[in-house]
């Protein structure tokens, strides 16, 4: 299938990309490059052998956008563009909802416009809030959300629930991340932060190659087993995979569909240092620090119902992933230039 991926080279896209292409799929690819590099298209060329078709541009340049959709007979969107900084989200919260949902907003019309009937969504575990247990179910209730970012995500599962009751032709899934970490085997491809990283793994590779001295465990008196949080962390490439096998049910299966796409598991922090110096024999220097602000003690996620309706399950470890990550980091120990 001819599958228009935005965002395609970001973190999670162009591992994505990788995966489509290897199952059969064209992706074609639509990046404004804001959080991202051209490089990344050469790097997915090394890794495949096919140079996907690239246009740069802004999602929310609708005309521009509509001569894409023009060009292409597409089959299925995979809407990764957006904006991720939480932080960041705070003090430019209108940059966040103009980009996020303006972008969604365009590319819904000319998916309308051309006919264009599939669409998976990247959403966020962020959506559930605090939960009432653990652990997290899709049919949970959504929760407060405490930044733009995060809002952002809810706001725009809302505007698809309401526009595939209007459009009951329509196929879309809701993906929830939980915490994606990892990078590509090859260390080709990996996450690549501009600034100082706001998640864990990226961080933990930039101490471990010298770019920054120590890292900073954000509190270890939380109730839980070693006093610090608990998160479902999924390698990059499984949550990749999740998104080609959730293409293959989409396109049978009208309506609205969501998904967790995690482990099931919840890893410490403390523990993802442990499996850091088990995958890696290099160990983190770090120090405790206060809590930060907003964070949940523990979140991990369900993932039963991927299981049962796409047979879909992540495969690789917390220390595969590690692996894969301090990899990416040594080859690229300034990102991908
Ligand atoms: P990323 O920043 O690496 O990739 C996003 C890509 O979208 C970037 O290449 C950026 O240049 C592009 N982009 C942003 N706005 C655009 C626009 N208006 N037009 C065209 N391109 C635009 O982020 P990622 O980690 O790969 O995340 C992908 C998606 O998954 C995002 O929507 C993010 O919110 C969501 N998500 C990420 C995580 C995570 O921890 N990485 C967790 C949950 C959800
Ligand atoms: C964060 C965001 C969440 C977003 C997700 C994926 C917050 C409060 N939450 O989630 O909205 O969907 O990223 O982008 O920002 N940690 C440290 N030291 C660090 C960095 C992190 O100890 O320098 C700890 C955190 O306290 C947390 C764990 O590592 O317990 C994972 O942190 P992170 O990677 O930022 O992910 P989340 O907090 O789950």
């Amino acid at each position: 299938m001819n599958i228009l991926v935005t965002g395609g080279l970001g973190f999670i896209g162009s591992h994505t990309v990788v995966e489509l292409v290897s199952a059969g799929h064209t992706p074609i690819i639509v990046d404004d490059l804001v959080n991202s590099k051209l490089e990344v298209l050469n790097r997915i060329e090394k890794l495949t052998h096919v140079r996907p078709v690239f246009y740069e541009l802004d999602l929310c340049e609708e005309e521009k956008l509509d001569m894409v959709f023009q060009a292409h007979p597409i089959d299925a969107v995979i809407h990764f563009a957006g904006l991720k900084a939480v932080g960041e989200s705070v003090g430019k919260p209108l940059e966040y909802y103009s980009n996020n949902l303006g972008s969604t907003l365009s590319l819904l019309r000319r998916m309308v416009a051309h006919g264009v009937k599939n669409l998976i969504f990247s959403s966020s575990a962020t959506v559930y809030g605090t939960p009432p247990s653990l652990p997290i179910k899709e049919d949970f209730p959504l929760g407060e959300t405490t930044n733009p970012y995060g809002t952002s995500k809810a706001m725009i599962e809302r505007i698809l629930s309401d526009f595939c009751k209007a459009n009951p032709d329509f196929n879309i899934a809701l993906l929830r991340y939980f915490n994606p970490i990892g990078a590509h085997a090859s260390g080709e491809l990996g996450e690549d932060p501009n600034g100082i990283p706001n998640n864990l793994m990226p961080y933990v590779t930039q101490v471990v190659v010298g770019r920054r001295p120590y890292l900073t465990v954000f509190g270890d008196d939380y109730d839980t087993p070693d006093g610090t949080c608990i998160r479902d962390y999924i390698h990059v490439v499984d949550l990749a995979i999740g998104h080609v096998m959730t293409l293959k049910k989409l396109v049978q299966n009208p309506g609205l569909v969501i998904y967790n796409l995690g482990t099931g598991k919840g890893t410490s922090v403390f523990e993802v240092l442990e499996a850091f110096e088990k995958g890696t024999g290099v160990k983190v220097p770090y120090k405790v620090g206060p809590r930060r602000p907003g964070d949940l003690p523990r979140l991990y996620a369900n993932c039963d119902k991927a299981f049962e309706e796409l047979g879909y399950k992540a495969t690789r470890t917390v220390e595969e992933a590690c692996r894969d990550a301090y990899n990416f980091q040594k080859k690229n120990p300034n990102g991908i230039e």
